[in-house]
Parts: C-alpha cells; structure tokens; sequence
C-alpha cells in the first residue's frame, strides 16, 4: 500500500541559521499511528510544520501520494489535519461551534449541515456546554479540545498532533488517549509523555538534532533513549 506520508532527504534552516532539520527519512503507513520523541528542540515541531507546508525545506514530501507544493496544498491541508501544539493559532471565530464549523463552510458545505457537524464533534469531545463560548474564554484544556474538533470535523486522513496532552489533566488525557484509539486515521504525535505514546501508537521515532536516530517498536524507543522517567537513571 502506497504510504500516506513519504518523506526523503528532508533539511530545513530557520532564517537566523538554526539547522533544524539535518535529513529526515520517514514513511506511514495508511491508519498507522506513530510518536514522534525527541528532545525539547530536536526538531519535532519543525519537522510536523513542514507535513502541510508551512514550512519548506530541502528533499522530498509527499503526503498520500501528493507532492508538498503550493499547486496541492489545499488538498494536503484537507487530508492532513494539524493540530498546533498552542492552540491559540488555530481558534479565531466568535463562537466554539462557528469556528469548528468554519473549515467545513470553507470547503464549500452549506452552513446548516456544517454547524450540525460541527456540533457532533463537539460534543463526542465532551464540549458540548461550551459551544457558544468565545474561544478565548476557553480553558487551555478545553481549547486543545475545540482545535481538534475543528481538525476532527474535516475527516482527514492523516492526524498530526504536536504536543496534544499539555495542559489536560490526566482524566483528560486518558480520554483524548482512548478517542484516538477509537478513530481510523493515520496518526502522527508529537509527545514527551511516554505513557501517552505507548496508549495511543505502536511505532515511535526518536529525534536528536533534526535527525531520526532511533525507529521502531514504542516500547524499545523508549528504553534505547532512556525516555521514561521511572526507567531512568
Ligand atoms: N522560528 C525559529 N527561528 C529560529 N530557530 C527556530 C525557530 N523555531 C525553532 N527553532 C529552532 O529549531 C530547533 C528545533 O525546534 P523545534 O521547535 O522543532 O523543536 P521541538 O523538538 O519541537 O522542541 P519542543 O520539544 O521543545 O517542542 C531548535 O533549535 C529551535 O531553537
Ligand atoms: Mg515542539
């Protein structure tokens, strides 16, 4: 089967200099789950930023079979949902429901079917008292929440998650944990929580100064870089 995510040869420098990312080779497979660790900048962040081209660097990306290039970057954004590791970036819109709808009425659905999908989601995320809140009145929890809807709502194929337990307790993250689970897509996660990358993948990849150095079963990721505290020392 063809992978949904290819990625080859993949080296990108932030303006200042920065090398961050210093050759990158990944695949995943369709409905596959993967973490993604590393340490703070090792180059996780910038590495999911350049799935849907918000940034770009040298090599070759192509997302279910699509070239990263701005000719298909609105079909790469429908098919692989990002969700920003602030969720600020992502909410904009007056009210929870409307901004989870946007995406929908952007790509051309009539606004009531939208707000009905909208609305579903939502509420499988437990937002439902939220729906006419301003996002900016949100909590940082139920904010994250709102942001995944927003993505959810759109039925991509791919889930790029950076970072998406900061700032849920720990009910909520077990829930979040569970609910990726139960869905059917690809699923690419940013984590520095071990026991959320072994809940929710099966694979990780380790990152070391915008390198992959280690690849494969989430459990023997974590051992060969000593990831899990309680395992440490
Ligand atoms: N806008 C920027 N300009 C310059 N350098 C940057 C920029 N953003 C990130 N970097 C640098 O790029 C490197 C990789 O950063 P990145 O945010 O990808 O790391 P990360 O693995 O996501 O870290 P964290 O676990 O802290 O989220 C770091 O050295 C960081 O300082
Ligand atoms: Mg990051």
């Amino acid at each position: 089967m063809e992978p949904v995510v290819s990625v080859r040869g993949l080296r990108y420098r932030y303006p200042d200099g920065t090398l961050a990312l210093d050759g990158v080779d990944f695949d995943l497979e369709p409905g596959e789950p993967v973490a993604v660790l590393g340490g703070n900048g090792s180059g996780k962040t910038t590495f999911l930023l350049h799935l849907n081209g918000l940034l770009r660097g040298e090599g070759e990306i192509a997302i279910c079979g699509l070239p990263v290039a701005k000719r298909n970057l609105e079909t790469i954004r429908r098919k692989n949902g990002f969700v920003f590791q602030d969720a600020d970036d992502q909410l904009f819109l007056p009210s929870v429901l409307e901004d989870v709808a946007y995406g929908l009425v952007n790509a051309g659905q009539d606004g009531p079917s939208a707000t009905r999908a909208a609305e579903e989601v939502l509420r499988r995320l437990g937002m439902e008292k939220h729906l006419h809140k301003a996002p900016y009145h949100l909590s940082g929890g139920e904010k994250r929440r709102a942001a995944l809807a927003g993505v959810l709502v759109l039925r991509p194929e791919i889930l790029v998650l950076d970072e998406p337990t900061t700032s849920l307790d720990p009910p909520a993250q077990r829930e979040l944990a569970s609910l990726l689970c139960t869905l059917p897509q690809a699923k690419i996660i940013a984590t520095h929580d071990p026991w959320f990358a072994r809940a929710v993948t099966k694979r990780a990849v380790f990152f070391e100064k915008g390198r992959i150095v280690s690849s494969g079963p989430v459990d023997r990721v974590i051992l060969e870089n000593r990831w899990d505290p309680e395992l440490a020392g």
